[in-house]
């Protein structure tokens, strides 16, 4: 995704803009620029590919000055290239945008009659131009409150001005944006991990604030240019968290970490004395929430899909999932006794967000379950649980989807504890379970080693099928997301039931298919769905748990046993070799793990 820095400081920025960049570049991007107001004069260095190229440029063609703002671009409107990549300058104005401008069309059809020239294809000159032509006749703040009046769409803006030597405008509208304070110099950032190797101290815009940013100030408005106080949060200091330590890719590590970052979500939520749940502050009664509605993109819907499975299991709410892009643009029926619940890593997600949006406009319950605690979702939902994961860097979502899955089943055994769904026995085992997961998710990352002998199979091959029923289900789809993302190949996750139903045609000698067969309630059904496939030539990879008295083997390619736990909890283990296979797929090829290709880590615009 695109992201922003600017810097206004006693010292040449230049640098420190390079840096910064650097920071951003786990949001996937395609090109990036610097502009810089020296002596007076804006000053563009742009570059198609990565802030290495960048630094390149800077090295032929040097700009310094105090004040500056950068930019990473993941293509909207316009290709990747140096010409579309941000800063877009006139003489008086440059900017650097997150998001998109709806009606970027009209307004530069009305641009170029009034005799502006536009250089590249992107929707972000149209705002350049605009804020010149209003300074014709109108003040730096009026100009700003005009432009945002104008323009239709999400975004996020950093802006500087030929004749404001010391003055960043920010503005924001859908998409993150926040304000660090330095010493002796300030800062604008899409989110507070560009900010955190200038700052810890931080204040978020809301939607359709803007602000101006000096280098011993700044100043908050609303749309209508009126004062605002914002509040400056302190961010926790742990850089060590950013860091790849001795791993090779943020995603390794991350992976690595589930046993941490279990136990830690664990030891926030449950307290092992009383063996109780420590969710405070719930602010509805369980009489008025009577159905469920779980809402996310990519994994984080997966997650939802698997809380489904717990909530029909062990409460009598009707649970539905939807996925956000969807549910945004649906004829929505909201009920007040539903609970809506956004599942989100990083927060910002634009469908997400739009969708919580659309419930708070209709006055609904919300509650969200993210990682980052600061971002627009939490902020804006009337719950929050956060899963308490640190930093994921990595585009490939890992740790966070166990996190989401782990938060979402403490809530469930909430609800259905509250509701007298599942009665006090059967509440403490589950929770006492839940102390065991950690130790076992760190044993089933033992079972790397096989994993590296499949990989080349599932790279080598034209497609694969993840199959599960049930619990596994969810679990075969977000697999087939993760092969797909990071090694680049065909791979579809589908209910092992439904293979007889039209997808088994695709079943031919040799193409891998991974069958996720827990010895669960599913387990014997999952195993004929298995057959069926070798029967045409598949070589499975089966995934289940240990089981000394029933070993299934027959014509099976590999298989791979995970630790035994409670049933509710074995799509925790089983996921595990999921994100191995295609961690050591994309190393097999060669790929960039952590960025993979188009990819962002988190998507701000639909
Ligand atoms: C997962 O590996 C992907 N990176 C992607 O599907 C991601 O889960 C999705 O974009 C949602 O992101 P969020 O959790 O930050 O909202």
């Amino acid at each position: 995704m695109c992201g922003i820095i600017g810097i206004t400081s006693t010292k040449n920025v230049s640098a420190s803009i390079l840096n910064s960049l650097r920071k951003l570049e786990y949001r996937g991007y395609d090109s990036a620029g610097i502009a810089t107001l020296e002596s007076g004069i804006i000053k563009e260095v742009k570059c198609e590919g990565r802030v290495d190229a960048l630094e390149k440029n800077l090295s032929k063609q040097k700009i310094d000055g105090n004040i500056g703002i950068g930019h990473v671009r993941w293509a909207t409107h316009g290709v990747p290239s140096t010409i579309n990549a941000h800063p877009h300058s006139s003489d008086k104005v440059s900017v650097v945008h997150n998001g998109i401008i709806e009606n970027s069309t009209i307004l530069k059809k009305l641009l170029i009659k009034k005799g502006y020239e536009f250089k590249s294809q992107t929707d972000t000159e149209v705002i350049v131009h605009l804020i010149t032509d209003y300074l014709k006749k109108n003040n730096l703040k009026n100009s700003i409150i005009k432009m945002l009046n104008k323009v239709h769409g999400s975004f996020a803006l950093g802006i500087i001005f030929q004749d404001q030597p010391d003055l960043i405008v920010g503005a924001r509208r859908g998409s993150p944006l926040a304000v660090g304070y330095g010493p002796n110099e300030n800062y604008l950032g899409s989110d507070s991990y560009a900010l955190k190797s200038m700052t810890n101290k931080v204040t978020y815009l809301n939607d359709s604030e803007f602000c101006i940013v000096k280098k011993d100030g700044v100043e908050f408005f609303d749309e209508k240019g009126n004062k605002v106080n914002k509040k400056v949060l302190e961010l926790s200091k742990n850089e060590n968290q950013y860091e790849k330590g001795d791993y090779k890719h943020f995603m390794a590590k991350e992976i690595d970490e589930q046993p941490i970052t279990i136990k830690n979500c664990v030891n926030e939520y449950i307290n092992r004395i009383s063996n109780s749940l420590n969710i405070y502050n719930f602010p509805w009664k369980d009489k008025d929430i009577s159905s469920i509605l779980l809402i996310g993109c990519g994994t984080a819907y997966h997650s939802c899909l698997m809380a489904k499975y717990w909530f029909e299991q062990m409460t009598t709410l009707d649970v539905n999932v939807d996925i956000a892009s969807e549910f945004r643009y649906r004829k929505n029926r909201f009920k007040k006794d539903c609970l809506y619940i956004f599942v989100s890593q990083s927060g910002e997600t634009a469908d997400t967000y739009a969708a919580l949006d659309l419930c708070n406009k209709n006055n609904v319950k919300t509650c969200s379950i993210v990682n980052v605690v600061e971002s627009s979702i939490a902020r804006d939902s009337k719950f929050v649980l956060p899963i308490h994961c640190g930093p994921e860097i990595g585009v490939a979502s890992t740790k966070a989807f166990l996190g989401q899955m782990l938060v979402l089943y403490i809530l469930c055994l909430k609800l259905a504890y509250a509701r007298k769904d599942i009665d006090k026995k059967i509440f403490s085992f589950k929770v006492k379970s839940l102390l065991e997961l950690s130790k076992n998710v760190k044993k089933t990352l033992l079972t790397e080693d096989q994993i590296q002998l499949v990989c080349k199979s599932f790279v080598d091959a034209k497609g694969s099928m993840f199959l599960g029923r049930g619990f596994s289900y969810p679990i075969a789809l977000e697999g087939a997301l993760k092969l797909k993302e990071l090694a680049y190949v065909h791979a579809e996750g589908y209910p092992a039931g439904e293979m007889k139903h039209g997808p088994l045609a695709l079943i031919e000698d040799g193409m891998p298919v991974v069958v996720l067969a827990p010895r669960d309630e599913y387990f014997k059904k999952t195993i004929s769905n298995m057959q069926e496939v070798i029967a045409r030539g598949a070589k499975v990879l089966l995934i289940t748990n240990k089981n000394k008295d029933e070993v299934v083997h027959e014509n099976i390619w590999q298989s791979i046993e995970v630790e035994n736990i409670n049933d509710d909890l074995l799509p925790f283990l089983i996921t595990i070799p999921l994100q191995k296979l295609a961690y050591h797929s994309a190393l097999n090829k060669g790929y960039d793990i952590d960025k993979p290709r188009n990819l962002a880590k988190s998507v701000t615009v639909e």
